[in-house]
């Protein structure tokens, strides 16, 4: 497979006269893909039942003239008003009760039945039309499912569909659920909480206080199940009608919906990159790191994502948005450092991508999204990043093809324990991801390559390190692949801290196979009051007291203990640490692995037979011997 270009087109923003020029000038940059569509519901079928294929026809036909293949994306993100006059209660509600109105995009509520039916209607319209076009050569559904915070809905939609799913994992006689294995699965003794029947279970919304976390946890497994299965339903009939692969643009950082069984359905994972947007709103990163790298992007958090999307797409994954320049949404929404679009492209190669596609053609001189760049600025003359594309085009000349690499660590990644910590997070901002992320970054700061895994991953062959941060209920099934692979397993905290309906198992956590270590209590601490260890390093944050395991292989100042072997190959780790405490941890119990410690901001990646090496700092550096300019990329071979 080779490694591709691509880009964003709204042929219906721009006069038809107009497109012949901008398919020639996407082929003559050497594009191969073009995406459109996914927000044209309105120009598909401006009435219920009266489609206007027209324009469509000739947009794709024009594309594919010039050589473009296109990637068709299906309109559900913008239901257009007649559909929402049709259906007055299909908008999303939020946690105080306010119905998400119309005049944005992605105003719907994924439980509403009506809605989704006018789904299944336009996708199969869609699919029937242009199932067989030869130009249409991928599919997108819907656009970045949870963007905006629309995953979880507390509509009355969600609400009854919620109950029927609860009677279905508690199941009982007949069609009704067994209530009292409910209750007693919750713990609603507490409080007086039990109920009588499911259809006295409302969501766990404006409650007086905290409501059970078990109750949020279940309605947090729904809401994804929910996602899952509005996808499923474009997908099967996409499928009746094309051969096509389907993909879906996810998103960094949107963990309310479980990848992974989205994935499942798909062909190809993709998700929409936006460093600079990131770093100001998602990374979570102090003041001065967010100066430092203002007009790169953090340095590992698009890696994170390129990682974890090559395991949701199980191998196959793509950009299917890359930021070009300035965009509108962030606090601060600064111009990228010359060099750094060609970097954000080759990195995304570098961990396996089959395409990056830019975002978007050209910038849009109305609406939304008026400052956001493009590959063209409004009046069509070439903006900064077009000639960053043309550059790595040329580059990928001699560039080998998509490879895959094992890489020598293993990180597992959880939706359901993002969940479960963001329920009960038992500490100001402390969240799953922050974790995972902090384990990952020390990982690169190392060198070390690193493979995200699905929770579902019970193959660790060729792995030295699985590390499993913060996993809070671990089926027994992953606990015994672990334990009865050659791999290195570092856990912990909170690894094992719930059953599956989030109550404290006894034996007490981690409850692992084979080893009498417990956590005996758990704190967690102002960020302000981090505890330095012996030697170098602090844990802060959160800080568990455990008993038993053999071996201390890391202690505080005042000897508590942080990380324990449970065996010669399983390491309990009951402390969040610092960057500096990760890393002294990986290179002490796992030996064998060659590190390769990063100058600030300097981060390798190794695929197949290249290595590398991109400088997301503003200064020129010095790596293996050569040069690397600021926001450089180098490729030599392995
Ligand atoms: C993405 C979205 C695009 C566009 C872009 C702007 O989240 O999929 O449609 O809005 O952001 O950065």
């Amino acid at each position: 497979m080779k490694r591709t270009l691509g880009v964003c087109y709204y042929p219906e923003h721009w006069p038809e006269a107009q497109w012949a020029e901008d398919a020639q000038r996407m082929a003559d940059l050497g594009l191969t893909w073009v995406r459109i569509g996914e927000f044209a519901w309105k120009r598909m079928e401006p009435r219920e039942g009266e489609y206007d294929w027209g324009w469509l026809d000739r947009a794709i036909e024009t594309l594919g003239a010039a050589g473009l293949k296109v990637v068709l994306g299906t309109p559900t993100a913008t239901p257009p008003k007649w559909v929402c006059k049709k259906h007055p209660d299909m908008f999303a509600v939020d946690e105080h009760g306010h119905v998400r109105g119309y005049g944005s995009r992605r105003h719907y509520c994924f439980s509403h039945q009506g809605f989704l039916e006018e789904c299944r209607r336009i996708v199969r319209a869609v699919a029937e039309r242009y199932g067989r076009n030869p130009h249409v050569a991928a599919w997108q559904t819907d656009n970045e499912y949870g963007c905006h915070d629309t995953v979880i809905s507390y509509s009355d939609a969600a609400r009854d569909r919620f109950r029927n799913w609860l009677r279905g994992q508690f199941p009982g006689q007949g069609n009704d659920g067994d209530i009292d294995a409910l209750n007693a699965a919750w713990g609603n003794v507490f409080w007086s909480m039990d109920y009588d029947d499911f259809d006295e279970i409302d969501l766990p919304n404006l409650t007086v206080t905290e409501p059970n976390p078990a109750h949020v946890h279940a309605f947090r497994r729904f809401a994804s199940e929910e996602v899952v299965a509005f996808n499923r339903a474009q997908v099967e009939i996409i499928r009746a009608h094309s051969d096509a692969p389907i993909a879906h643009n996810y998103m960094g950082r949107v963990t309310e919906f479980d990848h992974f069984k989205v994935g499942d359905d798909l062909d190809i994972a993709s998700w929409d990159s936006y460093p600079l947007g990131f770093l100001e709103d998602r990374v979570g990163a102090n003041a001065a790191h967010q100066r430092a790298y203002a007009r790169q992007g953090d340095p590992d958090f698009q890696a994170f994502h390129h990682d974890l999307y090559r395991a949701v797409g199980k191998g196959r994954w793509w950009i299917m948005e890359q930021q070009p320049g300035p965009v509108n949404w962030a606090p601060y929404n600064p111009s990228p450092l010359p060099g750094m679009v060609r970097l954000w492209t080759w990195e995304a190669f570098a961990h396996g991508a089959e395409a990056v596609c830019y975002f978007r053609w050209r910038q849009a001189p109305f609406a939304q999204e008026q400052m956001h760049a493009g590959l063209l600025r409004p009046d069509s003359v070439a903006a900064e990043a077009f000639g960053e594309a043309a550059q790595v085009m040329e580059e990928l000349a001699d560039a080998p093809d998509v490879v895959a690499a094992q890489a020598p660590v293993g990180i597992i990644f959880d939706y359901d324990a993002d969940w479960a910590w963001s329920v009960q997070p038992h500490g100001v901002g402390l969240s799953y991801f922050g974790l995972v992320f902090d384990w990952y970054r020390a990982c690169r700061k190392l060198g070390l390559s690193v493979d995200i895994l699905p929770p579902s991953a019970r193959d660790f062959a060729g792995y030295s390190a699985v590390i499993v941060p913060g996993m809070m209920h671990v089926p027994f099934e992953l606990k015994v692949a672990l334990q009865a692979s050659d791999t290195q397993v570092i856990l912990g905290p909170r690894t094992g801290a719930r059953d599956p309906d989030f109550n404290i198992p006894n034996p007490l956590p981690p409850a692992w196979p084979g080893s009498d270590l417990v956590v005996s209590r758990v704190q967690s601490m102002r960020p302000d009051l981090p505890v330095a260890l012996e030697g170098d390093g602090h844990v802060h944050l959160y800080f568990e007291q455990v008993e038993g395991g053999s071996e201390v292989v890391m202690r505080t100042e005042d000897g508590a203990p942080v990380a324990v072997r449970l065996d010669a190959k399983t390491t309990y780790v009951a402390g969040w640490g610092d960057d500096t405490a990760h890393m002294r941890l990986i290179e002490a119990v796992v030996p064998d692995l060659t590190v390769r410690h990063m100058q600030e901001g300097v981060r390798c990646r190794d695929a197949g037979t290249e290595r590398f090496w991109f400088n997301y700092t503003d200064h020129p550096v010095e790596v293996d011997g050569h040069e690397l300019p600021a926001a450089g990329v180098l490729r030599l071979p392995r």
